[in-house]
């Protein structure tokens, strides 16, 4: 998208795009939502990460979206590092099915809060949803395709014809 971004989308490592961080970028889009992707790893990458994090707000960003997995700390580096709301996903991981990428996300000791969404891609798509709430707050528009969004979902479920 050309218009600076609202929301950042961060992971931890190219390889949480494909089957995750994906679904929340497609989210964003279909709701014409301004956004930008970076892969920044809290501990491959800790300068960069603490720099993006750090100068979000200055950018005009205005909600971050962190997915991660296995010892998932980069959401809440992130949110270590800046004031905009951080909004984690946790990556469904090989070694045990994500839980720990939850565990390690959703666990912030008070005082530096992490919004944690739920393992995988119904986190990453509900994580872009929250974030278009957040921005609809001061958006009317947003909060219209919003309301559209759960009548074309509320649609679909009472026309469900089953086989
Ligand atoms: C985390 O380690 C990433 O978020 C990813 O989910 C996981 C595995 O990364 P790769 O080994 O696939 O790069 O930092």
């Amino acid at each position: 998208m050309s218009e600076s971004p609202l929301v950042g989308i961060l992971m931890g490592s190219a390889s949480d795009w494909p089957e995750c961080m994906r679904h929340a970028a497609e989210t964003l889009e279909a709701f014409g939502v301004s956004h930008e992707a970076r892969v920044l790893s809290a501990h491959r990458t800790p300068a960069e990460t603490l720099a993006y994090a750090s100068g979000a707000a200055a950018r005009g960003l205005e909600a971050l979206i962190c997915g991660a997995g296995g010892a998932a700390h980069l959401a809440g580096v992130v949110a270590a590092h800046t004031l905009l709301p951080v909004l984690g996903v946790p990556i469904q991981s090989p070694a045990l099915g994500g839980l720990d990428s939850l565990l390690s996300t959703v666990q912030m000791p008070g005082g530096i809060p992490v919004a944690t969404f739920g393992i995988g891609k119904a986190g990453a798509v509900n994580a872009a949803l929250f974030a278009v709430g957040l921005l609809g707050a001061s958006r009317p528009e947003l909060r219209e395709r919003l309301v559209e969004y759960r009548k074309q979902r509320a649609e679909k479920v009472l026309q469900a014809s089953l086989a």
